[in-house]
């Protein structure tokens, strides 16, 4: 496998194009703010165009881009603004936005044929939500987001905090992995059967926005806000820093107590995203090389930071790094509903059912045959409880009182890894494997390994119906998606 170093390129920051005084203070509630907000509008194009992912001599590769940019333009605002943005549809096929992590009303949250009709070639749809929680998101498409993602439809969203921690200097970093042919073209083969059953699609290029990166000019005592995302259709990152020992300070956007990484290694699944304080901790002149070890056996240097002579100060600085938690109803957890959620199928699931003592209930064997594999593929490849997914409408698997506190009890009876996201609401993730979790952290998408189960708990309080779904982008088109639906009205629209 040929893996490029990657760059972080600058970032264009949009800011508001006109801002308005625009009144949404609404009764107190997890989803609202209280706060007047200013309305920030933009538009986003999506269509082919052209970028320079690796360097001279290659050519550009031909992608779908947002305003002609991979990343598409980054979005930021500040918590409690309002956000008005026009998708233009310049695709020869259908697309919509999903708004990934930001608790939208349900309407706006560019799910196809759900929650809107998908946005057809040369029309416009205009979302229009607020910014309810600060954090690190990020938008793309949800139709055939297998191959729309994965051609370079994407962008960050960053919604500020009110007080912005102290830093030297802030880095959004969107990661992605793209699967190039010898002329750096994108390799058409999407969907493919190999894998939709096994890890997802898995590339032979890693970009930093949109770039193979060069090394990153870090100076001794700086302290870096990194905020990353992971765009990837499929490739999950474990991240080691080296001698440098960041702290992560939010998950999937939503403040965590800080901490060093687990074992060194900042784990990011497709969807999820960290944020960092980076204290450059290595003496002036050397280098930093941050090594991406999700596979052992291909660890590869994703980029290196290269730490100037001259230092920025003598030690790393004191400042606070908490930040303040987002408006989220905290889960009843003694009175919550309990529900259980298996995941099956792909390639040697049935043996790990075996072994997990589950009846069979979809996954396939080890070997088999094309025609076996001609109706596994029409079929679905994955299951939620069962039931493979056919397309967005989907009977709600779970209908969720609204305003009650849920416990998910999930299994991942596979033998691949699964970050499964669950959309217009964030929830804490309360134990993995029996064992409590030491942050309870709030996410979005929690990453399950094989055999591994986690417990998941939420206050329902987001009226709609609500994909939940595996975000390696194969699988979900291979069936693994579901719909939970929150009965009860939404009073904000
Ligand atoms: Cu980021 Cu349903 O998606
Ligand atoms: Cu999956």
């Amino acid at each position: 496998m040929v893996l490029y170093l990657p760059t972080p390129t600058r970032r264009t920051f949009l800011t508001s194009a006109a801002a308005f005084a625009a009144s949404t203070v609404l009764p107190a509630s997890g989803l609202r703010n209280a706060r007047a907000a200013s309305v920030k509008e933009l538009r986003l194009k999506a269509a082919p165009g052209q970028t320079h992912l690796v360097p001279e001599p290659y050519g550009e590769t031909p992608v779908w881009a947002y305003n002609g940019a991979v990343p598409g333009p980054e979005i930021r605002v500040r918590q409690g603004d309002r956000l008005r943005i026009a998708v233009e549809n310049a695709l020869a096929e259908e697309t919509t936005v999903h708004w990934h992590g930001l608790r939208v009303p349900n309407a706006m949250d560019g799910v196809p044929h759900l929650t809107q009709a998908p946005i057809a070639p040369g029309e416009t749809f205009t979302y229009e939500f607020d910014a309810v929680d600060a954090g690190t998101f990020w938008y793309h498409p949800h139709q055939r987001s297998f191959e729309q993602v994965g051609r370079g439809l994407y962008g960050a969203l960053v919604v500020e905090e009110a007080d912005l921690p102290r830093v030297d200097r802030e880095l959004v970093w969107v990661l992605d992995d793209w699967r190039l042919t010898h002329d750096a073209a994108i390799s058409g083969d999407f969907g493919g059967f190999h894998d939709m059953s096994h890890a997802g699609r898995l590339g032979n290029t890693v970009t930093i926005n949109g770039r193979v990166p060069d090394a990153v000019q870090v100076k001794a005592g700086e302290r870096i806000r990194l905020r990353l995302i992971n765009a990837a259709n499929g490739r999950i990152f474990a991240l080691d820093f080296g001698d440098l020992a960041p702290q992560v300070i939010a998950l999937d956007g939503q403040p965590v107590a800080p901490h060093a990484a687990p074992g060194g290694r900042v784990v990011l699944g497709p969807a999820m995203r960290a944020d960092l304080m980076l204290d450059v901790t290595a003496a002036p002149g050397t280098k930093v090389r941050i090594t991406d070890r999700f596979f052992a056996q291909e660890a590869y240097g994703l980029v290196d930071l290269a730490v100037a002579e001259t230092p920025l100060r003598d030690s790393p600085p004191d400042w606070d790094m908490t930040l303040a938690p987002n408006p989220l109803l905290e889960p009843d957890i003694a009175r919550a509903n309990r529900h259980e959620v298996t995941f099956t199928g792909g390639m040697m699931g049935r043996m790990v059912e075996r072994q997990m003592g589950l009846a069979g209930s979809g996954g396939m064997g080890g070997m088999m045959g094309g025609g076996m594999m001609n109706r596994m593929h029409d079929r679905g490849i994955w299951f939620i409880n069962g039931v493979a997914a056919e397309g967005h409408i989907i009977d709600p698997m779970l209908t969720l009182e609204r305003d009650t506190s849920h416990v998910i009890a999930m299994t991942n009876a596979t033998a691949f890894h699964h970050p499964i996201h669950l959309h217009g609401h964030s929830f804490r993730v309360l134990s993995r494997n029996g064992q409590p979790t030491a942050h309870r952290e709030w996410q979005d998408t929690v990453l399950m390994a094989p055999r591994e189960k986690a417990e998941i708990a939420f206050v329902a309080d987001n009226p709609g119906d609500w994909m939940f779904h595996c975000h390696i982008l194969e699988h979900q088109a291979a069936g693994m998606m579901g719909v939970i639906r929150v009965s009860g009205k939404d009073e904000r629209i």
